[in-house]
């Protein structure tokens, strides 16, 4: 069958139902609604300024709304920090990567999370043991679980911040430009990563510059612009140029 039409089917994992976000006196975002479904990518498109990290920031929990109401599998909850995200199974992977730059790999993939044992000590070799497989799993090329982020090229510390999130999330993952600072293959690495989430049935939100990228992960485009949510498409039924005209509001010729 068609993974597209499994993909909206049944209950979605997101439900965002006319969020508006104000700073002071700006309007970030706007009567925003959307929903994402187990197994799809949903790529989240716009101009700088358009409100996209801050609508991921409101689903993680850093920001409140200022209204509306955000569903997961049904359920309305209120994401007051990013630690009830978490335990909602949603994990994120910013923009300003939140890794702790003085700390080893395998600190990082547990940090607030750390497994003790019985005597409860910090359980190191459990950590770096998961650390270790999860690593060689998702192919991320680094030196060792042992080695210190600050020693880490960027696409190395993107492959961390990825697959830590990948390791704990069981819903949802919002992904914020991941791949912005990333080479070529390195790009290529996360996006086999990202469409591999499709088999967990977990849900991807994906902020991306990329068009082409765009056009070669997502199953539906949901464009922004100046806080406002402009159209959603499905990705197979849309073009390039259709997506442009939405992100910049001058319509095609
Ligand atoms: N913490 C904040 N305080 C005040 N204004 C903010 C804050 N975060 C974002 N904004 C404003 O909200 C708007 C949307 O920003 P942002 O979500 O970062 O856009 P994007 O990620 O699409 O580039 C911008 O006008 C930005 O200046
Ligand atoms: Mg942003």
């Amino acid at each position: 069958m068609d993974a597209k039409v499994i993909a909206s089917a049944g209950q979605p994992v997101l439900k965002l139902q006319d969020i508006s976000k104000n700073f002071g006196g700006i309007t970030a975002i706007e009567n925003f609604s959307l929903e994402v479904y187990p197994g799809e990518i949903v790529a989240l498109v716009g101009d700088n300024g358009a409100g996209k990290s801050t609508l991921i920031k409101i689903i993680s929990g850093v920001h409140a709304p200022s209204a509306g109401t955000i569903t997961i599998e049904g359920q309305s909850v209120t994401m007051s920090s990013a630690t009830m995200a978490r335990s909602h199974g949603i994990e994120v992977v910013y923009q300003d990567l939140a890794l702790a730059d003085q700390q080893t790999v395998y600190m990082n993939m547990f940090l607030g999370r750390e497994p003790v044992t019985r005597l409860g000590l910090l359980d190191r070799r459990k950590m770096i043991a998961d650390t270790e497989k999860l690593v060689k799993e998702l192919d991320v090329r680094i030196p060792s679980a042992h080695a210190t982020i600050r020693d880490l090229s960027g696409g190395q510390r993107q492959g961390v911040a990825i697959a830590r999130a990948t390791h704990w999330a069981n819903k949802l993952i919002l992904l914020d430009e991941p791949t912005a600072a990333l080479g070529v293959a390195e790009t290529a690495k996360v996006e086999e990563i990202v469409q591999s989430l499709k088999q967990r049935n977990i849900g991807v939100l994906m902020i991306s510059h990329s068009l082409d990228q765009v056009f070669r992960l997502s199953d539906r485009i949901c464009v922004l612009r100046r806080g406002k949510q402009i159209g959603v498409r499905r990705t197979a039924e849309t073009s390039k140029n259709e997506i442009i005209a939405m992100i910049t509001g001058l319509q095609e010729h």
